[in-house]
C-alpha cells in the first residue's frame, strides 16, 4: 500500500539503505525537505515501511514549467527486484502530472540508471561524482 508520509518516516531508511547507517536521523535530512510543496511516500508491507522516496519543487538547467526533484529512493533490500521501487515511483509520476509539474529530474547512482528508465526518464547529463557516494548521472522525465 502506498502513502504519503510524514519527513520523520523516511529517516531511519535512508540511513541504512542511502548512507550506510553511519549518520544520526537528523543528518539525513535534505535541505529540499523544508521546501513548501515538498511530499514524501512509502509503501507499506503489512505494516513495515519497505521503500520511500521524496521529491520537491526544484528546476533543473534551462528546463521551463514546475519542476520536481526526486531524493531519497530506496527499498529494503529483501524486497528489492518486485517492481515495489516502480510502482512507488510511478504513483508519484501520476499525482504530479494531475499537479500540473512539467518535469521530475533526479541524479541517479550509476547502478540505478536502469531502474530509472523503466519509468521513462533519460540521462541528461554526462558522468559526475558525488563525494563519498560514486558516479551518478542527472535524469529526467517530462511529464507534460
Ligand atoms: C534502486 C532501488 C530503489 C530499486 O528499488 P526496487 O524496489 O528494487 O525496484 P524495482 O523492483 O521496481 O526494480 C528493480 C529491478 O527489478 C526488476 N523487476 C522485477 N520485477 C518487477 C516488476 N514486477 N515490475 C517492475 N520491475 C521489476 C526490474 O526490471 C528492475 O531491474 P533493473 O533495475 O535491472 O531494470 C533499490 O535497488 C535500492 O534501494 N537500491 C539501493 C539504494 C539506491 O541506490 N537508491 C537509488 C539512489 S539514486
Amino acid at each position: 500500500m502506498i502513502k504519503f508520509i510524514e519527513v520523520e518516516d523516511t529517516l531511519p531508511l535512508r540511513n541504512t539503505l542511502l548512507r550506510e547507517g553511519k549518520l544520526t536521523l537528523d543528518e539525513c535530512r535534505f535541505p529540499t525537505d523544508s521546501i513548501e510543496s515538498n511530499f514524501h511516500l512509502g509503501y507499506y508491507i503489512k505494516g513495515e515501511l519497505v521503500c520511500i522516496s521524496s521529491f520537491a519543487p526544484q528546476k533543473y538547467g534551462e528546463f521551463t514549467g514546475t519542476g520536481y526533484q526526486l531524493r531519497g529512493m530506496a527499498t529494503v533490500e529483501k524486497y528489492r527486484g518486485q517492481g515495489i521501487g516502480n510502482q512507488l515511483i510511478n504513483f508519484a509520476l501520476i499525482y504530479l502530472r494531475g499537479q500540473k509539474a512539467n518535469y521530475v529530474w533526479c541524479n541517479a547512482r550509476k547502478r540505478a540508471i536502469k531502474f530509472y528508465q523503466n519509468v521513462g526518464f533519460e540521462v541528461i547529463s554526462p558522468e559526475f561524482e558525488v563525494p563519498g557516494i560514486g558516479p551518478h548521472y542527472a535524469m529526467y522525465v517530462k511529464l507534460q
